[in-house]
Formats: structure tokens, sequence, C-alpha cells
């Protein structure tokens, strides 16, 4: 798709959807610092709008965030302005070799890259297991079949003061695909409210699935069910890779 995550989506996620990665943070945090690794790049693959990238540079990390959206990108930059980021497709970029990797919120199911594929997800997984330092962390959660049903109904509308969304989506359950209708509303300076609307489309995807795959490129893989004490739907999984 052209602009996924425009101006005013950005806006919206970030200002009444970034619940999300504060708690997630909270879990990935505690898995790092079980783990020893309590300083170095963190590298966040679909930063959104950098309120991970903020947490872990305020937690003694440096950060390096990368996402395909523009406007996701300009709003990291004021939110982490300690953190790097940069604009581009993660099954794209180079991974800076690092302490860990995240990747929160999906990010991994988006099908905005035309050439996301399983075989472009093994390539950015080995690529990441290049980067990683031994005793490395990549920690992702994911979206799997089901979940239409799991997350609630499936016309849903929310309300803040500047802004209203309404998402509708439908899964297809053969194909394993998600599609999110949504159309925004943003309050304008004259008081007027500027509509758009986006379509997201989704790969649902297992972390058994996934969990193969970093296997056999030699990562040692448990799969939970949340961040720490931040449960997911039971159509998500959380996925936790150490490189050995
Ligand atoms: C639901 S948002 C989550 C953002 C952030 N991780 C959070 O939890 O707040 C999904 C993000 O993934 C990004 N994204 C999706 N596919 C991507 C890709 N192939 N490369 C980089 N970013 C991607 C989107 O632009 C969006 O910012």
């Amino acid at each position: 798709m052209n602009n996924p995550y425009g101006n005013d989506l950005a806006y919206i996620h970030d200002d009444g959807f970034g619940g999300f990665a504060r708690q997630a943070s909270r879990g990935i945090l505690g898995l790092l610092q079980k783990a020893g690794l309590n300083d170095g790049l963190i590298v966040d693959l679909g930063c959104g709008s950098g309120i991970w990238a903020h947490i872990a540079t305020e937690n003694g990390y440096s950060a390096h965030g990368i996402d395909i959206s523009e406007n996701m990108i300009q709003l990291a930059q004021k939110q982490a302005p300690n953190a790097s980021f940069e604009v581009n497709s993660f099954l794209k970029a180079q991974i800076p070799s690092c302490t860990a990797v995240t990747c929160m919120g999906e990010c991994m199911n988006y099908l905005f890259d035309q050439d996301h594929s399983d075989e472009q997800l093994r390539l950015l997984f080995s690529r990441i297991h290049d980067a990683l330092q031994p005793g490395g962390l990549f920690i992702f959660d994911v979206a799997g079949p089901g979940y239409a049903d799991a997350t609630g109904p499936h016309k849903r509308h929310f309300i803040s003061e500047d802004w209203a969304v309404l998402v509708h989506v439908s899964e297809y359950k053969r194909e394993q695909k998600l599609t999110r209708y949504i159309t925004a509303f943003r309050k304008t300076e004259d008081g007027s409210y500027r509509r758009t609307e986006e379509v997201h489309r989704i790969q649902l995807l297992t972390g058994a699935h996934l969990a193969k795959i970093l296997r056999d490129i030699g990562f040692k893989v448990r799969i939970r069910k949340g961040y720490g004490n931040f449960q997911l739907s039971p159509a998500h999984s959380v996925v936790i890779a150490r490189k050995e």
C-alpha cells in the first residue's frame, strides 16, 4: 500500500493505542534483565511512534528504530530524541550488531511490504542471528489464525477528544489472512473533522511455524502467551529467541 500509517493514523495510534507498547515494554525489560542484558543496542523493528525506543533509552540501552511509515518515524524522533531511526522496511534494512532485536504489535504480520513471504522472514531472521551478540535475544509477537474472533467484535469504534476511528476486521480463514478496514476522523484547526481511510492486510502466522524457522537457523526458542504479566489474546504468541 502507498502510505500506511499516514499522518492522522500515526497520530491516533500513538495517542490512543500506545498502551500496548508501554505494557509490552515492561515485559521486555524484564526478559532482558533476566538474561543479564543490561545495556547495549536494541534494534526495534516496526518501532512505530518510538514508545519502546524511548523507554529503552531511559533504562540504560541505546536504541535504533526501523519503520516503513515516515509519519511514525517523525513522531518517534520527537518521542525518543536519544534514539536513532530510519524509514525502511525491516525486510530490507541492515540490522546492526546488537544486544537485542524487538518487534512488537504484530509488525511481522503486516503485508505493507509486497515482498513479505516466509522466505523473506527466514532471510530477516538469519540477518538478525548474524547481528546479535552471543546470548542476545530476538523478541516479538505475532497474530495467528482465529484472530478476528479472539479479539472481540469484528466492527469496533474508538473515540477520543480530537479523533474517532472505526475498524472493521475480516478474517479469511483458508488463506490465513486478515484485512482491517480503518476509517479515521481527526479534528482540524477549524473544528471540522478530516476523514482518512486505510486498509491493512495482514498474514496470520503461528508462533510454532516461526519457531521452526528460527530453530533451523540456530536460535533457541520459547513461545509465551504474553510479555511477562501482560497477556495477549489467545490468537497471539510472543516468541523469545536466543542466540546461543
Ligand atoms: C501496530 S503498529 C505497532 C507500532 C509499535 N511497535 C508499537 O507497538 O507501538 C505496526 C507498525 O509496524 C510497521 N510496519 C509494518 N510492516 C513493516 C515493515 N515491513 N517494515 C517496517 N515497519 C513495518 C508499521 O508502519 C507500524 O508502525
